[in-house]
């Protein structure tokens, strides 16, 4: 995980490091640090914490320069200390080097350079890279680089400066993300684009084992061998607004009240006039190889896991594709059955999961098709794929996702929808009726957020408890366990989500009055087999909270607390019934004074196995 940023120009070096640090943190906040030159000299500036630590640490004492490298991090190797926070340095104190990912051969190089005379100070794996520069550095920074990048094994983004070759910055990538940003007299490096953009929307994604050299007025990119590779430029679609908290608490809060844009906007760029939706532009598969799908295997991670499930329910039910899905971690270390006809699919909001990754790598040594949907453009999970569906949700910076969970929702629905008229399983007619009814869930999804009183009165009522279970059924049932993963995620409290007819083997033994049970149970097809299963609550004296539509009277007579959400079809409800379970763990967690947007332990983007 971790955040890398570099900069080289005439700016604020110390400012441009810290706000692109900001913008990174989700990747990671355990410690962060600085390096500039400034005057000729190497200058450093580390804390352990959150970034607003280290802008004070550097409002005190300001580096200053022209050229600068920062990093925020998630820890893996050595605990979040001070002397374990990058940048690291080399014996001399003259090259220093922030680094994302790991060195898997560390301890190898490192007994090497020991031996050799070289003093660590940290426990980490990264410092092994700066000694290697030192030790092949001959007055050429980007030539030791080339060198180094060899004796190298593992995932790793690292930048690197050094009092020798002042004025650039030097970076390599291997398995790590890492953008440039194209200014005019400036140019700036990240682990993705959120802090370049207050500087250029221009920027050149770096590929693997490539290397790039940020001088003042340009920009030289080279593969690994050293030679010269020439790569066309793009603009990215983000803004830098969108990656403010914009008046809100917190980034969650404003992510969560942003979905229904994030849909409506989706629905006006993907369905046509003509109800023709537009799904297949970055794809490189023909609608006759689409059509032929017989199978797909999808794989992803936590709450993109959950909305592949919510996929799996949509393909089977209108595509009749026989739908598995897998967790990145286990389907990557698994030999799936898989024939020509089958298709894998990766979900992932960053796009830079390491086991996402890993699993469309090893789909593709079987030469299987990898189509994604994914939320960030020039990601490494987007350009690998034979096709990607962007959610266009926008930066999400909040750790635990919420607007690109229902982005993922919605791109299932365009590509199920998509898949289900070319292999002619759709109608023109109930097309047109399905996405008649998507177009008006925008609306009701502001409805319900305009309206989320109810909600204060539950957090306030539960937000000690220590438990709390999660109850769906059908095509709501991932929704249980997206409840629960949100409330564990951002409030630390234990909180299990379950398919309701399983309950009773098993959790229904953690029932007593003191359990608050959350319900989603709006009207479907199996509204009453859940009636039937909160009853079974009821009976143990659970604390019910229902979420159900709007006017059940009958749900009320049954359940402690109510949260209505507007009427849906069944088919469309998981898009209206995310918005309560994210708001009640948002509620719970700020009640619990917890770091909504941080919550410990987590990062954002896991770029580690
Ligand atoms: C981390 C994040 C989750 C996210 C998961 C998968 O665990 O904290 O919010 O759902 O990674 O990430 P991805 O970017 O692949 O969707």
């Amino acid at each position: 995980m971790c955040g890398i940023v570099g900069y080289i120009g005439d700016k604020n070096v110390d400012a441009v490091i810290l706000v692109g640090l900001e913008k990174l943190e989700y990747r990671g906040y355990d410690s962060a640090g600085v390096a500039t030159i400034s005057k000729g000299e190497l200058g450093i500036r580390k804390i352990v914490g959150k970034i607003w630590r280290l802008a004070g640490l550097l409002n005190q004492k300001p580096l200053g320069g022209n050229v600068g490298i920062g990093h925020t991090r998630w820890a893996t190797h050595g605990e979040p200390t001070r002397l374990n926070a990058h940048p690291h340095v080399d014996c001399n104190r003259r090259i220093s080097v922030v680094h994302n990912g790991i060195i898997e051969n560390y301890y190898t190089i490192k007994e090497k350079l020991l031996k050799e005379g070289h003093v660590f100070e940290s426990e980490t794996d990264t410092e092994v890279i700066v000694h290697l520069i030192e030790k092949h550095m001959d007055g050429n920074l980007e030539k030791a680089v080339f060198k180094t990048v060899k004796d190298l094994e593992g995932s790793f983004a690292f930048a690197v400066i050094c009092e020798h070759d002042p004025n650039k910055v030097v970076a390599a990538k291997s398995g790590c993300p890492l953008i440039v940003g194209l200014g005019r007299g400036e140019n700036v490096l990240a682990s993705d684009a959120t802090p370049v953009l207050s500087i250029t929307k221009e920027v050149l994604d770096i590929e693997e084992k490539e290397i790039c050299v940020l001088e003042k007025d340009k920009v030289s990119l080279f593969n690994f061998d050293g030679k010269k590779v020439e790569r066309k430029s793009r603009v990215v679609e983000w803004d830098v607004e969108m990656t403010t908290k914009d008046g809100y608490d917190h980034f969650m809060l404003k992510e969560i009240y942003e979905q229904p844009r994030v849909i409506r906007d989706n629905i006006r760029r993907r369905i046509n006039d003509d109800y023709k939706i537009d799904i297949a532009s970055d794809f490189n598969l023909t609608n006759g190889e689409l059509a032929r799908v017989s199978r797909i295997i999808i794989q992803a991670c936590g709450t993109s896991w959950h909305a592949s499930l919510v996929g799996k329910y949509l393909l089977e039910h209108y595509c009749r594709i026989h739908t598995e899905v897998d967790i990145s971690s286990e389907f990557r270390y698994r030999n799936p059955v898989a024939d020509g006809e089958t298709y894998v699919m990766a979900v992932s909001q960053s796009g830079e999961t390491a086991d996402v990754i890993a699993g469309i790598r090893s789909a593709k040594a079987k030469f299987l098709k990898v189509l994604s949907i994914c939320n960030v453009m020039g990601s490494t999970v987007a350009r690998e794929c034979d096709g990607v569906v962007y959610t266009h949700a926008g930066p999400e910076i909040g750790v635990a996702s919420t607007k690109a969970f229902t982005a993922q929702l919605l791109s299932f629905y365009f590509l199920t929808f998509y898949l289900a008229k070319i292999k002619w399983l759709l109608s023109d007619d109930e097309l047109k009726r399905l996405l008649d009814e998507l177009k008006t869930i925008s609306d009701k999804m502001e409805k319900f957020l305009n309206s989320d009183g109810k909600l204060n009165k539950i957090a306030k009522k539960f937000y000690n408890a220590k438990n709390f279970v999660f109850l769906g059924r059908g095509i709501n049932y991932p929704l249980a366990l997206e409840g629960a993963l949100k409330l564990k995620e951002i409030s630390y409290l234990h909180a299990t989500g379950y398919p309701a007819g399983e309950m009773k083997h098993g959790p229904i033994a953690l029932v007593d009055e003191k359990m608050p049970v959350v319900c989603i149970v709006p009207k479907s097809s199996v509204y009453d087999k859940m009636v039937s299963n909160i009853q079974e609550v009821k009976a143990r004296k659970g604390r019910i909270i229902a979420v159900a539509t709007e006017g059940d009277k009958k749900i009320k007579s049954i359940a402690d607390y109510v949260i209505y959400i507007p009427e849906v079809s069944e088919i469309f409800s998981p898009l209206v019934v995310a918005l309560p379970l994210q708001l009640l763990a948002y509620k719970i967690a700020v009640m619990r004074k917890c770091d909504v947007d941080k919550p410990r332990n987590l990062a954002k983007s896991v770029t580690v196995e």
